[in-house]
């Protein structure tokens, strides 16, 4: 690589840190103010709770609209921050099927309430990982979320680990309705969301942890059957 390359690589690199700190500092800032739209806005809807008149209606209305738009916008700039975050993980030693086995507690009632088995299959001998456990967490609600938002009318969603090769592997499995070649062309781009409100981070969050954590994440995926995600990371 030649002397030019290497300093223009640098200043792209440079570049590339000042805006990721400016547009987190961007959200970081939007957070407060919003917060205190949705306040207010909470605190105008209870003065027009019982409305008399078509006027109140009316008015009424728009004030549930423009909070449904707040609260929107608070899940865009929630998902952005938390991509943002995903690029550095804090790694501690942990026990892999533990931290599945705290998510599945904390998951399970919602699966139940949406009509969805969980069944995980989780090796005895698993070997121990260095990872982020807050956002190995991260990783596997949004894998969840988007099996269970694929079997709206319930399904299985199966978590398999096992070691493999040098490497812990990790597969979130649903019977769902699957995605064609074109989402799955597109479905690790930023802001690519075939949801109404999606905010199209969930996956590339989940692509930017993995690699932050040096592994890597495949997805196959057959429309009407279903779609399996696998992780592969290294052993501690
Ligand atoms: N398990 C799945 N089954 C079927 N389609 C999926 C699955 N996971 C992801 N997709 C498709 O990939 C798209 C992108 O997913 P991603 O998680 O990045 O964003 P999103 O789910 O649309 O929005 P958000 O995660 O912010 O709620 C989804 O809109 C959906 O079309
Ligand atoms: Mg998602």
């Amino acid at each position: 690589m030649s002397f030019e390359t290497t300093l223009k690589g640098q200043n792209f690199r440079a570049q590339y840190a000042e805006i990721a700190e400016l547009a987190g500092g961007l959200a970081h800032e939007i957070k407060n103010p919003l917060s205190t739209i949705g306040l207010n806005l909470e605190l105008l809807a209870e003065d027009l709770e019982e409305p008399q008149t078509p006027r109140e209606h009316r008015m009424l209305t728009k004030v549930r609209n423009v909070q449904r738009e707040c609260e929107h916008l608070g899940e865009i700039l929630e998902a952005f921050l938390q991509f943002a975050k995903a690029g550095e993980p804090e790694l501690d030693v942990c026990d892999l099927k533990e931290v599945i086995r705290d998510f599945l507690e904390f998951y399970r009632p919602a699966a139940e309430a949406a009509g969805i088995d969980v069944s995980p299959h989780l090796a005895a001998d698993l070997p121990t990982v260095r990872i982020d456990r807050h956002l190995l967490r991260q990783v596997l609600l949004n894998l969840a979320i988007n099996a269970q938002h694929a079997m709206p009318n319930g399904g299985l969603l199966e978590i398999q680990a096992s070691e493999n090769d040098g490497c812990i592997e990790l597969r979130v499995i649903d019977n769902g309705c699957g995605m064609d070649e074109a989402t799955l062309e597109k479905m690790w781009h930023a802001f690519f969301s075939r949801k109404p409100g999606g905010s199209g981070l969930g996956l590339p969050t989940v692509r930017k942890i993995i690699e932050a954590h040096g592994g890597s994440v495949a997805c196959e995926s057959a429309v009407g059957q279903g779609t399996r995600f696998t992780i592969r990371l290294p052993v501690a």
